[in-house]
């Protein structure tokens, strides 16, 4: 932790919540996002905060309790990331779980060491003396480790608590000073008592009430949006995915016809998903909203265009341009046009302030986004929350499930599953045949909900096949489904083999163009969840 104040990953006004707070201190953990949300899930609002934001930061959220995450580095490596003692002398209980506790260890007089064997996955863990952290909690109980360098000896003054098969110190604690420990991780589902070490840190040790819901929010946002926009206007990019048709739900309830939702189509969309964005909110909700059928335009800016970069930077200028000439009839309209709407989640707050030179992989930013530079304040009442809490937010405005439950979709669409080759209009057709099969025996086989996401991809291949006992030379469509929690890693999802079977037949009896069907076996990382 530095002395530099470093840009907080919410705006003043955002932190200083009446909510009690309990900050994460991000040490480059795997599962530091997931701390934070098991957090939230225990019904107190949480933050998570680099390792190195200044200690003022820390103060002024006056947070009730700090939670150390673990991280990827030797608490001896160089450059290995330090603590500020400074953070014991605040008054509020700290819990170091993984690296945190070591580096609690380390500068509190305990012994750590680089262990000849380390400790991955399952383990067994045996409490010795509950204490307060544990208390209640059984004696022999599962645990999920991720370490090599081990507690041998708590810092002076410290009771050790449990031991596991490779750690002697699994857990200490002085209650007098208000310090816990845990090397496993309690944030894992693997981690059966997890939940109750973290509720047991939360309840009993910080003494916080637990009431925070995502839901809680919606009333103070709805105020916080009233009072900054006044008499304005406000303009919303609606895309149809969960993000901007929830936030854009929330600023009408806030200022109703205020608003006027922009949705352009450019024809990139999955089946019949521009109908129902304009079903859900011009003809349910009868929220003000511009349908713009762009998609000549777009096409004809992709045809011969078969680099995927290119794709993404075409389509992503040209729906700025778009969106710009909307904005602008609007305004000549009705004058006033003083603010824009953006689904930004917490997760992408938290990526681009904590950023320390990650390579580009995809040019994600800005492709089907807005610029920074539009003549237009921002608002993003989604800023504080995960996806989970945002669609918990969706369901209590009334969406439709339908919407809510939407899996995340590419900004720049289709054009990006046409792998090798040009987004032409025949191609889309396919590809969004293919899709709509594909979508509707996921949800008839009740996985929907299960997968992050699960769609096709079509390769600029053709192959030669039988049917009626003639040849054909068709397309081949690729299953493309995964599970995750964030996108940042992805597993292959095992979807059961009669329904990919049956996956497979529709495809090739209902769509003339294609003749063979494959299944993609590849996680994230190596590869990306998307082709392009
Ligand atoms: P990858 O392919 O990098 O994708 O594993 C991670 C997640 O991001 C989505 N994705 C995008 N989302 N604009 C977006 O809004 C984009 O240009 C874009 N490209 C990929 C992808 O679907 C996955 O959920």
């Amino acid at each position: 932790m530095s002395q530099t104040t470093e840009a907080p990953a919410l705006a003043p006004d955002e932190a200083d919540t009446v909510h009690e707070n309990v900050v994460v201190l991000d040490y480059g953990g795997q599962y530091s996002q997931l701390i934070a949300r098991r957090v939230r899930e225990l019904g107190v609002f949480s933050e998570l905060l680099p390792h190195h934001v200044a200690l003022e930061e820390v103060e002024r959220r006056r947070p009730r309790g700090l939670i150390l995450s673990g991280g990827p580095a030797s608490v001896y490596a160089d450059g290995a990331p330090k603590l500020d003692k400074r953070l014991f002398e605040l008054g509020i209980p700290v819990l170091g779980i993984c690296y945190g506790m070591q580096l609690v260890a380390l500068e509190l007089g305990g012994r750590v060491e680089g262990a000849e064997v380390g400790e991955f996955g399952r383990s067994e863990l045996t409490v010795d003396e509950p204490g307060r952290l544990l208390a209640g909690l059984p004696r022999e109980q599962t645990c999920w480790m991720s370490h090599r360098d081990t507690v041998f000896a708590p810092p002076p003054g410290f009771t050790p608590l449990a031991a596991s098969t490779q750690s002697p110190v699994a857990a200490f604690e002085s209650v007098e000073r208000g310090i816990y420990g845990i090397q496993f991780h309690p944030e894992v589902v693997h981690t059966p008592y997890g939940n109750a070490v973290l509720e047991r840190f939360l309840g009993d040790v910080c003494g916080c009430e637990r009431t925070w819901s995502a839901t809680s929010i919606i009333d103070e946002q709805i105020e916080r949006i009233r009072a900054r926009v006044g008499d304005a206007k406000v303009i919303c990019g609606l895309s149809g995915g969960v993000d901007s048709s929830v936030a854009a739900m929330l600023v009408h309830r806030a200022i109703g016809d205020r608003l006027t939702c922009v949705f352009v189509d450019h024809g990139l969309m999955r089946k019949n998903e521009g109908e129902q964005v304009i079903a859900a909110f011009r003809d349910r909700f009868h929220v003000p909203l511009v349908a713009v059928d762009a998609c000549d335009r777009f096409l004809g800016r992709l045809a011969g265009v078969s680099d995927p970069e290119t794709k993404r930077k075409i389509i992503g200028e040209e729906f700025i341009r778009v969106f710009e000439e909307e904005a602008a009839r609007i305004e000549a309209r009705e004058g006033g046009v003083r603010f824009l709407v953006q689904g930004t989640l917490y997760s992408d707050v938290i990526e681009s302030g904590g950023g320390t030179g990650a390579a580009t992989i995809k040019s994600h930013h800005n492709v089907g986004g807005l610029p920074d530079d539009l003549e237009f304040e921002l608002i993003e009442p989604l800023r504080a929350l995960f996806k989970d809490e945002v669609r918990a937010v969706g369901a209590e405005l009334g969406l439709p499930p339908r919407l809510v439950w939407r899996q995340p979709f590419p900004g720049p669409g289709l054009a990006i599953r046409i792998v090798g080759g040009e987004a032409t209009r025949e191609r889309l057709n396919t590809l969004r045949d293919a899709d709509a099969i594909l979508q509707d025996e996921i949800r008839n086989a009740g996985l929907y909900r299960e997968l992050w996401q699960s769609f096709c991809v079509l390769p600029d291949v053709r192959t030669v096949g039988v049917q009626g006992d003639e040849r054909t030379y068709g397309n081949v469509v690729v299953i493309r489904a995964v599970t995750s929690d964030d996108a940042m890693t992805a597993d292959w999802a095992r979807l059961p083999y009669d329904l990919l079977e049956r996956i497979a037949s529709r495809m090739i009896n209902e769509i003339r163009e294609v003749n063979r069907v494959v299944l993609d076996i590849t996680s994230k990382p190596p590869g990306t969840i998307e082709w392009e």
